[in-house]
């Protein structure tokens, strides 16, 4: 099995998002699948002109020169693409929409009926299944509402079935999480790998897995508590010229 990870994290692999992702393919190796990792954060790729060159004038060329034919090259053939994001406004991040934006390159002009008379592109290229792997700031898992709706369409219209999706809310606390969130945080990432595993056996993550992946990692109050201390300790601080890379919340403590 071929899967491809694309990371639309725009702090590329110091993100938080990074670390699901890594965890993830880390278990899908394990059950033998060939993976490829892309972070968009490291790649130029243009916003599609609309222009419809690909599908007309140059029938599977876009006309836009950049990383986006080395990407499509790796995603063709692949059982499985994996997009991952952190939640920017209940959304994609702007960089991983851009990036689907340019799959058009894989569609063409005519039209196809899906098994409910939907209607849709015929597409050139589709994996056999997608799946999205997500994190969030907030603490409340409704928070990828939206996510979940959006993947199940998007799925749809690409004419491919979802695999599965992952989301980590208090996605603050994945990297460097304080001594007492580690077990929580580690436990996390091993049912995300193990979800990795499942899926790159071609089945569905389990009822089990799932269970698991659905736990916080620390009861909402106590996250915002931290959450606050940390911003009114930074807030008192002189700014610093840069934010700092890494957006963890030390002072987050399971009380
Ligand atoms: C532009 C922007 C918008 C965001 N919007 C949301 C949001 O709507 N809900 C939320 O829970 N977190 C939001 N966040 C927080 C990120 O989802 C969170 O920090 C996440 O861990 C970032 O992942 P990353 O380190 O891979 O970029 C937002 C962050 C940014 C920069």
């Amino acid at each position: 099995m071929k899967l491809v990870a694309v990371n639309g994290s725009h702090r590329g692999r110091a993100g938080n998002t990074a670390i699901m992702v890594d965890a993830f393919l880390r278990g899908a190796r394990l059950a033998g699948a060939e993976t490829i990792d892309i972070c968009l954060a490291e790649k130029e790729i243009g916003h599609c002109r609309a222009c419809k060159a690909c599908w007309f004038a140059t029938p599977g060329r876009c006309v836009l020169a950049d990383d986006m034919s080395g990407i499509a090259q790796a995603l063709t053939g692949a059982d499985l693409w994996v997009w991952a994001t952190p939640l920017y406004f209940d959304n994609v991040s702007s960089m991983l929409k851009t990036f689907i934006d340019r799959l058009m390159v894989f569609g063409s002009p005519g039209w196809t009926r899906d098994e409910a008379g939907e209607c849709r592109h015929h597409t050139s290229l589709a994996p056999t299944r997608l799946m999205l792997i997500a994190n969030c700031g907030y603490p409340e898992r409704s928070h990828f509402q939206v996510l979940s709706h959006w993947l199940a369409r998007h799925a749809r219209n690409l004419g491919v079935a979802v695999a599965g999706e992952i989301y980590a809310s208090e996605g603050a606390l994945l990297r460097d999480p304080a001594e007492e969130l580690r077990p929580a945080v580690a436990g996390f990432l091993r049912s995300v790998e193990t979800a990795g595993r499942e899926i790159a056996a071609g089945l569905e993550i389990s009822a089990q897995t799932r269970e698991k992946l659905a736990q916080p990692f620390i009861p909402a109050e106590a996250y915002i508590r931290g959450v606050e201390s940390y911003l009114d300790a930074l807030l008192k601080k002189p700014l610093p010229a840069r934010p700092a890379e890494n957006q963890s919340c030390p002072s987050i403590k399971q009380s």
